[in-house]
């Protein structure tokens, strides 16, 4: 078995790398002077069952084209079969055609990635559970759902929580979280006038004197997280946690929830943070390497992932 990482997420791929008590591959991941992505496995691969840890965050394009590359290395160096382990798949949102004329970007990331010669995939808390269909190769989709619910109860009372969807797009998974941990569901019911704007309209359920968690696949320009902490705190909710798996945070995002009435926003390390993450006041960054490395050594070993969730 081989783990190869790119350079999006290092930390997590030596992370995993501990897990499973096995060495990163040997590999160089560079840039020509053109910024063309140069990829050499030092190490023989031949027959392996190779592992490609590499999440196309930020920057999206570099580090999908870094993916594609190095399978296709590896391809060509004879592994036996290489799964892309992608912890967060950049242009997931891009799921449909949202009018006449518009690309499917998410399906045509995933035919990039079967035509470079990824055998499986395995990812984290899709944007949308059908992006999977997208793929015609096994793909895997993992949920944090365990190691955010662990730290729920390592934390909270859980008897006055209200787990709340900050938009109708996202009460599957809020709704999925709200029964491991047993509590109520409230919904944000939002409403995005222009792309990169969120704006809320109303809350559906009682949130007053609640402690509410809002429960959320993405945050990026964290407009959504914070218009939806203040309208339950607005509606009476005695305090706003957040748990969403993929920490994109563009632009001034952190900013903006460090300067927010949220508690704290709680994220995974499928992304890797950046120092401005590191230092936030009141974010926290969960780590989902064990979780990962599990279901990577399942994968090699033929065992069952679902397992991972019940
Ligand atoms: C949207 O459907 C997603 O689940 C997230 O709610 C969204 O991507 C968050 O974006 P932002 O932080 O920019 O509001």
């Amino acid at each position: 078995m081989k783990l190869v990482a790119g350079n999006s997420n290092r930390a997590l791929a030596e992370a995993i790398a501990a897990y499973l008590a096995i060495p990163l591959t040997k590999a160089v991941v560079r840039r020509f002077a053109d910024m063309e992505i140069f990829v050499e496995i030092q190490e023989n691969v031949r027959g392996q069952d190779a592992f490609v840890v590499q999440s196309t965050s930020f920057p999206t394009n570099d580090h999908l084209m870094e993916l594609l590359i190095i399978i296709d290395a590896l391809r060509r160096a004879s592994a036996k079969r290489i799964t892309a382990v992608v912890p967060y798949f950049g242009y997931a949102r891009q799921d449909r055609k949202p009018g006449p004329r518009t690309p499917i970007s998410a399906k045509l990331v995933a035919n990039l990635i079967t035509h470079a010669g990824a055998d499986r995939v395995m990812t984290m808390d899709l944007h949308a559970g059908q992006i999977q269909g997208f793929f015609d190769i096994p793909t895997d989709n993992l949920y944090s759902a365990p190691v955010m619910v662990r730290d729920i109860k390592e934390r909270f009372e859980l008897s006055n929580l209200m787990v709340v969807s900050p938009d109708v797009g996202g009460v599957v998974r809020a709704r999925a979280l709200a029964k491991r941990i047993d509590a109520p569901l409230a919904i944000v019911d939002k409403r995005r006038e222009r792309p990169g704007e969120s704006e809320v309209m109303n809350v559906i359920g009682d949130v007053k004197g609640r402690r509410c968690i809002l429960v959320d696949d993405i945050v990026d320009s964290g407009g959504t997280l914070v218009n939806a902490a203040d309208a339950l705190l607005a509606r009476g909710a005695s305090e706003v946690h957040a748990y969403i798996t993929h920490g994109v945070l563009s632009g001034g995002a952190v900013a903006r929830i460090t300067a927010s009435k949220l508690k704290e926003l709680v994220i995974t390390d499928s992304i890797q943070p950046t120092e401005a993450v590191r230092v936030a006041r009141n974010i926290r960054v969960l780590s989902v390497a064990t979780l990962m490395g599990e279901a990577i050594a399942r994968t090699a070993h033929e065992e069952s992932v679902s397992s991972l969730f019940d």
